[in-house]
């Protein structure tokens, strides 16, 4: 039997798909890169976009001509899915899985014929536009009662890459984010069993562990530790490799982790700091709880203490009410922090978050002009950051050698690229490889360089 997982979102949701991957292959399962050879084919799916879900119900077309062809051909959608979507999914889809279910993937896809597989019963409905009701929170109880999925042996997708979730969920509630209705409230995962996933990553030739949760800075799994003290911890395992973390929330970024980061030779010099809006007033509007004052001083923080840091960040543009004035507020910030990447998302109304009632008055074509705007200037800071390295002399992971190119990465997550010089045999660069090179050339989205003896 072959499998094929479709994965789209964050990289949580990649994450994710390595533990369904791990939990397939031990049920006996084959990876096919083809949909079409596939006897199984998971969609672990997204709701932050529309976009995405419309995505979903055009690609099950295809599906049922795999089905005809193919009696045992199934379909399962877990992930991140809303509950308004749900019952349009079931329709499609042999199974609808809650993700902390993925254990009981195999043994459900065997029983699945598929009529009455219904997976969530004990879930109540849920009252989208009432974050914090009894319903809510008992929806949380019963998702957080479940198994904890993460002891599941994940089928990594890089030998030398390895994301590792320390959290799932959020409690901020943004007015535009389904996340903490598709993911439920924040859940840290223990420290121990975090430590041991890392020593064995490291002790099987991993050089680069990628820190996951919607909102790192949070991480409390019991009150002696936090994230700064998890950070030490996981500094202190033997081994030469990096540490990333992904997504930082501006409300919830102390001196103490800039500082931590700065002091762990392992933490790499790079944070993205999720920014959102450069307008005080669409920030309120957003329950983003912080200022652009407070991000700009974040940021300057950082500088002063983490000196080359890149710093990364996401924007909407076009949240209802926001003004071409309130844009240009996001320009000007952008403007001032420098950043080394933006990913710019336009503004997609989700049933049931507090934003969902306010009416989406920007246009489209208004969003799509605000992103090429933001674009722009992303595209000036990126370059103007990158053309500093060049003359440096900096150290990188080698990720991928092909008969022309070495590709790797900085330790602040920018790619490089090397000529492969055949005639230098006694170099013999491999994947996973730190090496030293000379930056000799830029743009906007990354480096070239040289070997150096
Ligand atoms: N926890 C992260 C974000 C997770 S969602 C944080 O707080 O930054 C990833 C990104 O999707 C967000 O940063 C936001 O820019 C974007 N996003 C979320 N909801 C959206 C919506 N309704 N429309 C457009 N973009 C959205
Ligand atoms: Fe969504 Fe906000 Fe939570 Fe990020 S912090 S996942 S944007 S609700
Ligand atoms: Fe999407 Fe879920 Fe990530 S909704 S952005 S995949 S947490």
């Amino acid at each position: 039997m072959k499998y094929h997982i479709k994965t789209y979102g964050c990289q949580m949701n990649h994450s994710d798909s390595e533990r369904i991957a791990g939990v397939l292959e031990m049920a006996g399962y084959e990876k096919t890169a083809e949909e079409s050879e596939a006897d199984l084919i998971v969609i672990n799916m997204c709701s932050v976009r529309k976009s995405a879900v419309d995505r979903i119900a055009g690609n099950f077309k295809k599906y049922k001509k795999y089905k005809i062809n193919n009696p045992n051909f199934k379909t399962v959608i877990t992930g991140c899915v809303l509950k308004s979507d749900r019952k349009r999914f079931e329709k499609l889809f042999d199974l609808v899985l809650d993700i902390k279910e993925i254990e009981s993937l195999p043994e459900r896809i065997k029983k699945c014929h598929c009529e009455g597989v219904k997976t969530t019963e004990a879930i109540p409905k849920l009252q989208f536009n009432e974050p914090n009701n009894e319903i809510a929170t008992l929806y949380t109880v019963v998702r957080n009662d479940n198994s904890n999925y993460f002891h599941i042996q994940p089928q990594h997708q890089s030998k030398i890459t390895a994301y590792v979730p320390i959290m799932t969920g959020c409690n901020n509630f943004c007015s535009y984010c389904v996340v903490p209705y598709t993911r439920g409230r924040e859940k840290s995962r223990a420290v121990d069993e975090i430590l041991n996933e890392i020593r064995k990553l490291i002790k099987s030739g991993y050089k680069e562990i990628i820190l996951l949760g919607q909102n790192v800075n949070s991480y409390k799994p019991d009150k002696n530790t936090d994230f700064p003290k998890l950070l030490r911890l996981i500094n202190n395992i033997p081994g030469n490799f990096w540490i990333r973390f992904l997504t930082s929330h501006p409300k919830d970024v102390t001196k103490e982790l800039i500082k931590t980061v700065a002091k762990c030779d392992k933490c790499t010099e790079y944070i993205h700091l999720a920014l959102q809006s450069g307008d005080d007033d669409i920030l309120q509007k957003m329950n983003r709880k912080y200022t652009t004052e407070h991000f700009l001083n974040i940021v300057k923080m950082i500088r002063r203490y983490i000196p080359n840091c890149a710093i990364t960040t996401d924007i909407i543009v076009g949240f209802p009410t926001e003004t071409e004035k309130q844009f240009q507020n996001t320009i000007e910030l952008m403007k001032k922090v420098k950043f080394d990447m933006v990913y710019i998302n336009k503004y997609s109304p989700r049933a049931g978050t507090e934003s969902y009632k306010m009416k989406d008055d920007v246009s489209w074509t208004e969003k799509k002009k605000w992103e090429v705007i933001a674009n722009k200037i992303l595209r000036e800071t990126a370059l103007e950051n990158n053309q500093k390295y060049i003359g440096e002399t900096i150290k990188i992971l080698v990720e991928k050698v092909d008969d022309k190119f070495i590709y790797g990465k900085t330790r602040s997550f920018k790619n490089v690229k090397l000529e492969l010089e055949i005639k230098n045999q006694e170099l013999i660069i491999n994947n996973g490889k730190f090496v030293k090179i000379k930056i000799t050339q830029t743009d906007a989205w990354g480096l070239e360089g040289k070997m150096i003896k």
